[in-house]
């Protein structure tokens, strides 16, 4: 079956996460010429105004030479061309009719004859050839989930030299063996699933779930200043490929080309990488609505975390391919009950995240809040990390490399723990 039979429609480009990746700066300059000032700029000096842009020469060419085609080839969207070609005084007939290779008054009377039909072959057709056939080889696969606490004095311990210290070294020290598997398993890419907490998004936009399709990611700035670690490398083609699957399986995902990345995703990083120049692996942040309420079941969670382990099955590259949950375990940041902390409810968390992710999967929130504390619902994203092992009711079965538990990190009880998987792979063809 082919999933993006789309692309050989003739004369057609169809809009997808990867083109959008691809022309991401041609449409973002396009969307500058909004306002008067900016046209009036571009205008003045289109050269001048185009070399502010990040644009890759093919782009610049195609808008220079008015070239529609060109440019949509180039990841452009008409509905931000159309901009640009507003500032250039162009009606939407006139652009439409400019990439059919008609002149302007032959399109028009076709038009008014009724429009191009449905069925006509087009013999200036270029057909997509890059996409004809999906490669037979090697495809990725997940072969590892890591799961972290993410708590932001962790991150500050490290950034100012308090690893030593009494009150952080048995921290630390359970994370040592981590950092010697981490160093034998270095995966092509990591997708973490963590929570922004007020950081990249604000209460202007709550999407639920937000995949970054954006090739590099910055360090947020919370209050006290970025993090001093490395910018997070993302992999476009390998998260379009993500998005277009997941969107295709039902799960309804906001794609960010820009996303500041804050404690939740850096900190599980140092935790597992230390202290490095440059992040071992390429990673694709999967943010999780956990702040404002409602916030996605464990259920949907889980759910989203199997749907993920098909889709990168079905990446047609040899991808070695880990997912990390963070966040957790319990604790509460808020009111007269916060600093609650309860190790058994903890502890059998991680057993059933092992034993029984389905059986996990069905409670409720109201336990998370009740029993591991407001904030311990940013535990229901582990059970993304573990549905996209392989699952144990089809035969699959997981290793439980290392688990480590220490109360407290700041308010929250630390927890840990890295599964390998040695199931039978979720081949591509496979349905829910
Ligand atoms: C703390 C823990 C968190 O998970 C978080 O996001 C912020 C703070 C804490 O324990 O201080
Ligand atoms: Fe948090």
């Amino acid at each position: 079956m082919d999933e993006r039979a789309y692309r050989r429609v003739p004369g057609t480009t169809i809009f997808d996460a990867e083109q959008s990746a691809k022309g991401y700066h041609l449409n973002q300059f396009c969307m500058s010429l909004t306002t008067a000032e900016n046209r009036a700029a571009y205008l003045a000096d289109e050269r001048a105004y185009l070399d502010a842009w990040p644009l890759r020469e093919e782009q610049r060419r195609a808008l220079l030479a008015r070239d529609l085609n060109a440019a949509i080839a180039e990841g452009g969207n008409i509905y931000f061309l159309a901009k640009w070609g507003a500032t250039l005084g162009l009606s939407f007939q006139q652009m439409a009719g400019s990439m059919t290779g008609l002149t302007e008054a032959e399109y028009r009377e076709m038009m008014v004859r009724g429009g191009r039909p449905a069925g006509e072959r087009l013999d200036h057709a270029v057909l997509e050839a890059a996409h004809a056939a999906a490669p037979g080889g090697p495809h990725a696969s997940v072969s590892a989930a890591l799961f972290t606490s993410h708590v932001p004095a962790i991150g500050a311990a490290m950034d100012h030299r308090k690893t030593q210290e009494p009150y952080w070294q048995p921290v630390f020290a359970g994370y040592e063996p981590t950092r010697q598997w981490a160093r034998e398993h270095v995966p092509d890419v990591v997708i973490l699933v963590y929570n922004d907490h007020a950081s990249a998004f604000d209460l202007s936009l709550v999407p639920t779930f937000v995949l970054g399709t954006g090739a590099s990611f910055p360090i947020a700035d919370e209050g006290y200043g970025p993090r001093p670690v490395p910018e997070v490398e993302g992999d476009p083609e390998f998260a379009a490929h993500l998005a277009h699957e997941l969107i295709r399986a039902d799960f309804d995902l906001t794609l960010a080309q820009e996303l500041p990345v804050d404690h939740g995703l850096t900190v599980p990083l140092s935790l597992v990488f230390g202290e490095v120049e440059r992040w071992p692996c390429k990673v694709i942040p999967l943010h999780v609505n956990v702040v404002q309420y409602p916030v996605p079941s464990g259920a949907r969670c889980f759910a989203l975390g199997r749907a993920l382990r098909r889709a990168v099955a079905s990446y047609p590259r040899p991808l070695d391919v880990q997912v990390w949950g963070t966040g957790g375990m319990s604790h509460q940041l808020q009111g007269p009950r916060a600093g609650l902390i309860n190790r058994e409810w903890d502890a059998a968390f991680l057993d059933r995240l092992v034993e029984d992710p389905a059986g996990l999967a069905a409670v409720p929130h109201l336990d998370y809040v009740e029993q591991a504390g407001s904030e311990g619902i940013e535990l229901v994203m582990w059970l993304i990390a573990r549905g996209a092992l392989s699952d144990v009711d089809d035969g699959g079965s997981v290793t439980e490399e290392h688990r480590f538990y220490h109360v407290p990190a700041s308010n929250t009880a630390v927890g840990h723990l890295i599964l390998t998987d040695h199931g039978r792979a979720a081949g591509p063809a496979e349905e829910e």
